[in-house]
C-alpha cells in the first residue's frame, strides 16, 4: 500500500495535511495520535469511505482515489474494516452477519453458510453460530467483526480502534487472532490504536499524526525507543505515566 500526498480538509480544519507513507504486504501499521489528530479521517480515506481533497491511495499498485462510486464498491470488496463498537446487525443471527458480504458479493447460499460456519470456527466460535449478537461477550462481537471483514477474502484489514471497547485481557486475545490472521494469510493490516501497547504488540511500523500530519513513521521498535519527533515523545511518556490516550496531557 502507498499513499503520497493525501489531503482533506473539513472547512477551516485541515484533518489530513499532506500525508505519505507506504507498507509493504503482509505487514501490520499502527496509526496513533492523539484525538483529532486524522487518524480515523486517514483510515476512511484508505477504503475510499472518505473521499481526499488530493493525493493517491494504492492499494496492490491501483489509485482507488479517484475512482467512482460503483468502481469502489467493488475495490472496498477486497478491504475489510473493523469498529470499536462491532457493528454488528442485532436482528440477524452471528453466522447471518458474517454472510451478508457473501450475500452481497452474490454467492449462493449453501456455500456462504458454510464459509461462514468454517470462518467462525477459525475465530474460535464455533457452536456460536445461531446466537445472536447480544448473546455475545464484546470480545466474542469482535470476533464475529472479525470473521465477517474475513468473509470477503480482503487483501487489507482496516482496524478503527479496534479494542478499544475491551478490557485489557479481551484485547489481548483479539490482538493475539489479528496476528495470526495476519501471518496465516498474508494480509495487510492498518490499526488505528489509542494505545501504545496496542502497537507495541501487533504492529511492524507505526506512523504518527498530530494536527492532520504525519510526524513520523519507521518500524514499531525504532519509533517507539528512538522516537524522532517530539509528538512521539509527548505520546510515550503519557502512556509510560499511564495516560494511555494522550488526552490527560
Ligand atoms: N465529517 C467531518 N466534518 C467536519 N469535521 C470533521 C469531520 N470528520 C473529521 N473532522 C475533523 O477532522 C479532524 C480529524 O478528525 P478524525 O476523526 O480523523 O480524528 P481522530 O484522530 O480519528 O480522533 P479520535 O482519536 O478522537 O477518533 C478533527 O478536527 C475533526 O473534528
Ligand atoms: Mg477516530
Amino acid at each position: 500500500m502507498k499513499v503520497s500526498g493525501l489531503s482533506r480538509r473539513f472547512g477551516t480544519t485541515a484533518a489530513l495535511d499532506d500525508v505519505s507513507f507506504s507498507l509493504p504486504r503482509g505487514q501490520v501499521l499502527g496509526i496513533i495520535g492523539r484525538s483529532g489528530a486524522g487518524k480515523s479521517t486517514l483510515i476512511r480515506c484508505l477504503n475510499g469511505l472518505e473521499r481526499p481533497d488530493s493525493g493517491r491511495v494504492e492499494i496492490d499498485g491501483r489509485d482507488i482515489a479517484p475512482l467512482s462510486e460503483s468502481a469502489l464498491q467493488a475495490e472496498r470488496r477486497r478491504i475489510g474494516m473493523i469498529f470499536q463498537h462491532f457493528n454488528l446487525l442485532s436482528s440477524r443471527t452471528v453466522l447471518d452477519n458474517v454472510a451478508l458480504p457473501l450475500k452481497l458479493a452474490g454467492i449462493a447460499k449453501r456455500e456462504r453458510r458454510d464459509r461462514a460456519a468454517a470462518l467462525l470456527a477459525r475465530v474460535g466460535l464455533a457452536g456460536h453460530e445461531r446466537k445472536y449478537p447480544a448473546q455475545l461477550s464484546g470480545g466474542q462481537k469482535q470476533r464475529v467483526g472479525i470473521a465477517r471483514a474475513l468473509a470477503s477474502d480482503p487483501v487489507l484489514l482496516l482496524c478503527d480502534e479496534a479494542t478499544s471497547a475491551l478490557d485489557p485481557e479481551t484485547t489481548v486475545s483479539i490482538l493475539a487472532l489479528l496476528r495470526d490472521i495476519n501471518r496465516e494469510f498474508g494480509l495487510t493490516i492498518v490499526m488505528i490504536t489509542h494505545e501504545m501497547n496496542v502497537a507495541r504488540r501487533i504492529a511492524d511500523r507505526v506512523l504518527v499524526m498530530e494536527k492532520g500530519r504525519a510526524v513520523e513513521e519507521g518500524p514499531v521498535r525504532d519509533v517507539l525507543t528512538a522516537p524522532q519527533a517530539e509528538e512521539t515523545r509527548v505520546l510515550l511518556h503519557a502512556a509510560s505515566l499511564g495516560f494511555e490516550d494522550g488526552e490527560g496531557i
